[in-house]
């Protein structure tokens, strides 16, 4: 019987060496130890010792069957591990990788310059209106002192609705004779109005038929220009950086007297000249001036005990010169390959 275990001991360490996937292990289990296996076999003729042979035999039958059980587990045990890294390996996740881009909404640029407006106009107490963009004659020109035939309408090429009487509005200045009217001539003023305009204009990369204005009104005592120019200043900072400079030159507006057009420091070239600001170091990006007593009076406030300013800035402008953009109509459009990159030109 020890003859017969050597024989199978060998035969199974020898057969060990093949066993390479969980089937082989299945089966070689099966062949030695399993109900019908060879070890299990050898039990087969017991009835035919005398008990002390059964008992000395079983013993023998046991340590074989102990000792394959063993080596069958230790290889089983090196197959799974075997297995187990492979599957890490192949499966484990490459950190270095990069990752996968997340396509996600952005404001627009222009809606962004209109939030930075309002940001810095709301923290100094301003409120918000809005106005209708299909304006009357009156509110446009007339309570602006503009009154009918006067040659100041020929600058703005209105697209007139109905009679004279009816036009979409050429700019958001309406807004504050309403605004004025509204609050009845004995209370301050404090608004911005970001909106729609329309002029008769040929589209291009610097025109447009529909552009947004912002408009600025405050009338309360004694204001004088050096406030617009404060006003003015923060704005500016806010945004095209701190470092940037405002100036007035001289201008004329029917509504303000008297009127400026606000230039800030250009803020590619430091002052010093380029193809942005046309080699003056200086870039215009609004409308303004002390509101004239003839509008204040016509739009129910006593120029004697009230007075104020007023400012229109282009909100294309300010965003073009913000995110480097030379053509206008890159705004309007929705070309993600475009306007995903707007944040990236932000110049801060
Ligand atoms: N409405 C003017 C325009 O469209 C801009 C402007 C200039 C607005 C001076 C103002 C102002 O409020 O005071 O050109």
């Amino acid at each position: 019987m020890k003859e017969k275990t050597m024989e199978i001991k060998e035969q199974l360490v020898k057969d060990i060496e093949t066993v390479n996937t969980p089937q082989d292990v299945v089966e070689i289990k099966a062949k030695y130890i399993g109900k019908t296996g060879l070890i299990t076999g050898l039990m087969k003729n017991m009835k035919d010792y005398s008990p002390e042979e059964r008992k000395e035999i079983g013993q023998i039958i046991n340590a074989i069957k102990n000792e394959a059980t063993e080596i069958i587990q230790t290889r089983e045990n090196e197959i799974n591990t075997r297995i187990l890294n492979e599957k890490l390996e192949k499966e484990s996740i490459d950190i270095t990788l990069p990752a996968t881009e997340i396509k996600a909404g952005a404001p627009n640029i222009l809606e962004k310059v209109v939030e930075d407006f309002e940001e810095v106009f709301m923290s100094m107490g301003y409120d918000v209106y809005d106005g209708p963009e299909l304006e009357e004659d009156r509110f446009n020109f007339e309570l602006l002192n503009i009154p009918k035939g006067h040659p100041a309408r020929d600058a703005q090429d209105t697209f007139y609705i109905k009679d004279d009487e009816y036009l979409l509005r050429s700019q958001t200045s309406p807004v504050q004779a309403r605004v004025m009217l509204e609050l009845g001539g004995n209370e301050p003023v404090r608004m911005i109005c970001p909106g729609k305009t329309y002029r008769r204009d040929d589209d291009d990369a610097t025109h447009s038929h529909q552009f947004t204005q912002i408009e600025g009104l405050l009338v309360d005592h004694d204001i004088s220009l050096s406030d617009l120019k404060g006003t003015c200043d923060l704005i500016a900072k806010k945004l095209f950086g701190a470092d940037t400079e405002t100036r007035f030159k001289p201008s004329y507006y029917q509504f303000t007297e008297p009127s400026v057009e606000l230039d800030i420091s250009c803020f590619a070239c430091k002052g010093k000249g380029c193809n942005i600001c046309k080699n003056t170091g200086w870039i215009t990006v609004a409308g303004a001036g002390m509101v004239h007593p003839n509008v204040l009076s016509m739009c129910g406030y006593d120029p004697k005990k009230w007075n104020g300013f007023a400012f229109g800035f282009g909100a294309e402008r300010c965003a073009m010169l913000k995110y480097g953009i030379n053509d206008l109509r890159t705004i309007y459009n929705t070309d993600l390959r475009e306007t995903a990159n707007f944040d990236r030109k932000e110049r801060e």
